[in-house]
């Protein structure tokens, strides 16, 4: 088939690159011209697991085109993808103005039949929106589909060809984008759940809003176990058990971060306020999450036992989270902001954030080329993203390098025994 993506960020360039890779023709628009220069060249713009790989292969098989140009984008495209950022305004909304730029830009050049889906996370009624919109400039036929994507950044491919569930909106459950849509995933093996526009576009909201719930649960209760011997890891480990419950994301830690759960959980509690429901139960989830990175520098407190001016301390990972450059709303950052605003010294490393990590902070903090001359000198160790090889720190190196040796373990990734059997203070998240 012959598929457009309009918008390569996380979500569009990983749908095209899967697209393609499933022998469709596939041709992703950037208005970022930079970008589009880099990925003709196969060099990708984002760190994904198997993405260069991908690239490399389905452009050197012509099945990947990338273009700034909505001509060549919308011509010949029985499917468009609308994967454009949706980001939060000031108010906790979803911004919609890229997506209706993006909506006008097509309409204006739509000549055929065409199913336009809607990638991007938009409130309830922006799909209807969409068909007013395009109806202003294109008078044939055309349909809209809701078709929200759970990929997860880092693991996003492979997400995107083993999906849980596919989840398909329509306006009609005659719509021949019934029929083309069915084509377009014959290939990958899930469930589908097919449904009307407004239902797949709640979806969306209410899965992320869920998992981000999950997470400040166990928060919760981890800043419960703080204060008792309860260890949290087998607390969570114990109620995942449960298959009602399930072990997955009940992961404690620094709070939850990246590009969707908090911007699609204020964007969920501001569409729930517009509709005269107060969310009470979304508004504490949010709350809990901003606090729990200010626990971290309590407990930094706790060990060093001052106001933290001057003292110099190691942040183990930027990034949002393992697995991904991503530092957008990174609990790692925030808590160096804190540590920034105290007078700390701030030495930082991330085998992948830190390019990234560097537009938001600058030059305030120092950047380690290594693990190593991270904790040189410093006082103590903040783990803030849990990158596999800061579990593999050994205990004696960390102490013959640090000043004085205290850790902080955000996200629980060491064993607390072996660091306090070779003379670490050591506090985790509930244990
Ligand atoms: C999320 C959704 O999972 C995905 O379905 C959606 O399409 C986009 O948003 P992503 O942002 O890539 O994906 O990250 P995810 O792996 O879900 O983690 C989100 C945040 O929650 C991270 O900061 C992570 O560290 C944190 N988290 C996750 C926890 O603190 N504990 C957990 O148990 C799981």
């Amino acid at each position: 088939m012959k598929i457009s993506i309009i918008g390569t960020g996380y979500v569009g360039l990983g749908v095209g690159v899967c697209l393609a890779d499933l022998g469709n023709k596939v041709t992703c628009l950037d208005i970022d011209e930079n970008k589009i220069k880099k990925l003709k060249l196969a060099q990708p713009t984002i760190h994904e697991e198997r993405l260069p790989q991908l690239l490399k292969k389905n452009l050197s098989r012509d099945g990947l085109f990338f273009t700034t140009n909505y001509n060549e984008a919308v011509k010949d495209a029985e499917v468009i993808f609308l994967a454009v950022g949706t980001p939060q305004k000031k108010d906790g909304q979803a911004e919609l103005k890229y997506l209706k730029q993006a909506l006008i830009a097509i309409a204006k050049r739509l000549e055929k039949y065409t199913v336009i889906v809607n990638k991007s996370t938009v409130p309830v009624g922006t799909g209807k929106m969409s068909r007013e919109l395009i109806a202003k400039y294109y008078k044939g036929k055309f349909s809209i589909v809701s078709n929200p994507e759970f990929q997860r950044e880092g693991t996003a491919i492979d997400d995107f060809l083993r999906p849980d569930r596919i989840v398909l909106g329509f306006e009609e459950e005659n719509s021949p984008a019934v029929v083309i849509m069915k084509k377009l995933y014959a290939k990958i093996k899930a469930p589908s759940l097919l449904t009307n526009l407004e239902s797949a576009e709640m979806i969306k909201y209410a899965a992320n809003a869920f998992l981000a719930t999950k997470i400040s649960f166990i928060n919760e209760i981890a800043n419960i176990c703080d204060s008792n011997e309860a260890d949290i890891k087998m607390v969570a480990r114990g109620m995942g058990m449960d298959t009602r419950i399930g072990e997955k994301f009940l992961v404690a830690g620094l709070g939850y971060g990246g590009s969707c759960f908090p911007k699609d959980v204020s964007a969920l509690y501001k569409i729930a306020g517009a509709n005269g429901y107060w969310f009470q139960l979304l508004e504490a989830v949010i709350n809990i999450n901003k606090k729990q990175s200010q626990r971290v520098i309590m407990k930094v407190k706790q060990l060093l036992g001052r106001d933290l001016k001057d003292n110099q301390i190691a942040i183990f990972g930027l990034a949002f989270k393992a697995g991904t450059d991503d530092v957008r709303e990174s609990p790692a950052i925030d808590v160096i902001k804190q540590l920034l605003k105290l007078g700390a010294k701030v030495i930082a490393f991330d085998p992948e954030a830190q390019f990234n990590a560097k537009k938001i902070l600058g030059d305030r903090i120092t950047y380690a080329r290594t693990m190593n001359d991270a904790l040189r000198n410093s006082e103590a160790l903040i783990i803030a993203t849990e990158w596999p090889q800061f579990a593999r720190v050994s205990p004696q190196r960390v102490k013959y390098l640090m000043k004085l040796p205290n850790i902080i373990d955000g996200r629980n990734l060491l064993d607390p025994a072996r660091f306090k059997q070779a003379g670490f203070n050591y506090l985790g998240i509930g244990r």
